[in-house]
């Protein structure tokens, strides 16, 4: 074995870059099995009520229309956890955009052209679709994601509100937002007798072969789930989504393979998107800002469908000290698709509205809002006691202050004027935890000498594959170069999907693990020849950790230019300041970063899904209405890290980076036209027509 350079914290390229760039990495789509056709996804045009009759005819007569499904000719699924995939089972509509059929034809083309012609006749019921503070059907879920408690309540709230020197008492407003990854998602599903392959863009090909298994009734090793590379998801593709249930069933019915491409427009109704959030935050703190009351009650949404309750209260109730404290979430469910993951739910839009107010508060108090959060740093996680792993707050923000150029402020004051444009400066602090879930790995030496991983894992552009590449290096001690890392097949050992940023903590130990183990054997030398390999599981050892609070953080300052009569907002300049424990790679850790906080811009200032009331229904449809940061909205942002040896969160001592850059942004950006124009925008996002009129030069 030869001797390596370590390879961790290296800013090596990806791995699969020039694949990538040269257009040879095939996506979920681009997958052409022999003999495949294509269907196309019928939506409800309707946001309530029943479908009573379909006529296919026109439809059926169109060349090349093979069928058209709808819930009384569908297959039967078997069993379906979720209840957001059980489509084609039942006349029920329950929200505008839903799927309530499918058309399967030889060409794309007469499968588009077919859709027009299935007439769909309904029972419409009204509906109720605008999540507002004075909506009847509010209601406390017992447990908000992933699984804590809806309320908490420490110490007495309302006598040390009462009785603080300095108090305010806030809403702040989020909009409901979608997912924009660049790959909209998609699948191709060649159904066997013997089993079924799905081709599929996803965060987790186990999660999907699991649940495509159980609604088809089959064994798990019947089903495969490919999925080598994917354009982003962001949450997303996190969970399955129906289409991957239809292109599975279109192939069924069919019995050939079935292509099946969610259209950008599409992916405002069926794949998920943030709820949208009215949050009531109350902050007390003595004339030296010590924290003594924090109240946040969020009200958020769900569909009649199932619950899904963001968990947007949580990041209060460990970030600040003080002793008392109430947490709540109130749900309400309405006739609209079921809210779903978007880059760190509930801390997203949470922190939006608790950084916002720590920024009134150190204004109502005098005290500049870096020192303010200085003065509230916990010795210990305030809600459960436990002590932290690491916690380098602190750090961060000193570190970006110091980048910036912060310069304090006490109280009310305004940035410098330009002509038009007035400019002013914001800071807010980020904050994600640091879990693990159970995965197994196999790593093995292969006769020609190179080290293979195999692992269901996936990499959607975040640099997995490159990460786990340096982590198996370092942990087998040879170069990266002489190990590849195979991903994104159902087929390989059993992997938690890329979500809660803990896609390197948890493949990553199970890496580790594997390469340890085929060291001990290949040491042993009692093998009769290559290949050798190694399978392993972590899962015991996840449940069995010592009760700390694994948390990382970050501290955001962002500059702003808003111009006084366009209400344009500008955000020329932007440093974020992390401590995400162990950096495995310098560059795709950067660029994590980057374009975390590249979403909460879009979040501050662009991205919002404007509801139709009539149809019940998003009436931004595309990226033309619906707008993400381009090139010309997002101009310098510096990233720094603060060294972290964390030993407590995992083997390779990283936290897991994918979430937190977008987690305060929107508040340093918010606090920054505040600075800039001494008007609070309470509601996001900052467009130029909420802006324009209320500023004054
Ligand atoms: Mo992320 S919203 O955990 O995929």
């Amino acid at each position: 074995m030869s001797v390596a350079v370590r390879s961790i914290g290296a800013a090596i390229d990806r791995v699969e870059g020039r694949e990538k760039v040269t257009g040879e990495a095939k996506y979920a789509y681009e997958h052409s099995p022999p003999g495949f056709v294509y269907a196309t996804a019928l939506q409800s045009t309707i946001a309530k009520g029943e479908v009573v009759g379909v006529d296919a005819e026109a439809a059926l007569a169109v060349p090349g229309v093979l069928g058209v499904l709808w819930h009384e000719d569908a297959p039967r699924l078997h069993e379906v956890s979720d209840a957001e995939l059980e489509i084609l089972q039942s006349p029920r509509v329950a929200y505008r955009g839903q799927i309530v059929g499918a058309v399967i034809a030889e060409r794309y083309e007469a499968a588009r052209q077919a859709e027009r012609l299935v007439r769909i006749e309904y029972s419409e019921h009204p509906h109720d679709v605008l999540l507002r503070a004075d909506h009847p059907g509010f209601y406390e879920p017992e447990k908000v994601n992933p699984s804590y408690p809806g309320r908490t309540e420490e110490g007495d709230f309302d006598q040390a509100f009462a009785t603080a020197e300095v108090t305010i008492d806030r809403t702040y407003e989020t909009p409901a937002e979608h997912n924009n990854p660049m790959e909209p998602h998609a699948s191709v599903a060649v159904w066997r007798e013997d089993g079924i392959t799905v081709y599929d863009s996803t965060q987790g090909a186990s999660s999907v072969q699991d649940i495509v298994a159980k609604a088809f009734g089959l064994e798990r090793e019947r089903v495969r789930v490919l999925s080598a590379h994917v354009g982003g998801g962001f949450g997303s593709k996190g969970t399955p989504r129906p289409h991957v249930i239809l292109a599975v069933m279109a192939s069924q019915a069919v019995r050939r393979p079935v292509k099946l491409a969610v259209t950008r427009q599409q992916m405002f109704d069926f794949t998920g998107y943030r709820t949208p959030t009215i949050q009531r935050v109350r902050l007390g703190c003595d004339r030296q800002g010590r924290l003594s009351a924090t109240a946040h009650a969020v009200y958020e949404q769900s569909s009649t469908i199932r619950e899904f309750a963001e968990q947007t209260a949580t990041p209060t109730r460990m970030m600040y000290s003080g002793e008392n404290r109430r947490t709540s979430h109130h749900l309400t469910r309405l006739d609209v698709p079921t809210p779903s993951w978007m880059r760190a739910p509930g801390e997203t839009p949470g922190m939006y509205a608790l950084e916002s107010a720590v920024d009134e508060l150190a204004i109502a108090a005098g005290i500049d809002p870096v020192e303010l959060r200085l003065r509230n740093e916990p010795e210990v996680d305030p809600e459960t006691g436990h002590r932290w792993s690491s916690r380098s707050l602190v750090a961060c923000l000193r570190e970006g202050a110091e980048r910036f150029g912060w310069i304090p402020r006490h109280g009310a004051s305004r940035g410098p004027r330009n002509g038009h444009w007035l400019t002013g400066t914001g800071v807010a602090s980020s904050v994600y935890p640091a879990r693990r879930r159970p995965s197994e790995a196999r790593a093995r030496l292969e006769p020609d000498g190179g080290y293979v991983i195999e692992i269901a894992a996936a990499d959607i552009g975040t640099g997995a594959r490159t990460a786990l590449t340096q982590i198996a290096a370092d942990a087998l001690e040879v170069s990266p170069g002489e190990v590849r890392v195979d991903l994104g097949d159902s087929g390989y050992p059993t992997a938690p999907l890329a979500g809660g940023s803990m896609g390197t903590a948890s493949w990553g130990s199970a890496v580790v693990k594997a390469c340890r183990e085929l060291r001990a054997t290949l040491a042993r030398g009692d093998t009769p020849g290559l290949p050798v390999e190694a399978h392993v599981d972590t899962g015991a050892e996840v449940q069995g950790d010592e009760a700390l609070a694994r948390y990382a953080f970050g501290a955001q300052f962002v500059e702003v230019h808003v111009n006084a009569d366009t209400g344009e907002v500008h955000v020329p300049r932007a440093v974020g300041v992390f401590a995400a424990g162990r950096i495995v790679n310098a560059k795709t850790a950067r660029s994590q970063f980057i374009g975390g906080m590249t979403m909460g811009i879009g979040m501050a200032l662009h991205e919002e899904s404007l509801l139709d009331l009539r149809f019940g229904d998003y009436a931004n449809h595309d990226l033309a209405t619906y707008h993400v940061p381009s090139c010309a909205d997002i101009e310098e942002l510096e990233v720094a890290w603060i060294d972290e040896h964390d030993p407590h969160v995992n083997p390779i001592g990283a936290k897991g980076i994918g979430e937190i850059g977008i987690v305060g942004t929107a508040a340093a950006v918010a606090n920054a036209v505040h600075h800039a124009t001494g008007i609070r925008f309470r509601a996001l996002p900052i467009t130029p027509a909420r802006v324009v009129g209320r500023v004054s030069r």
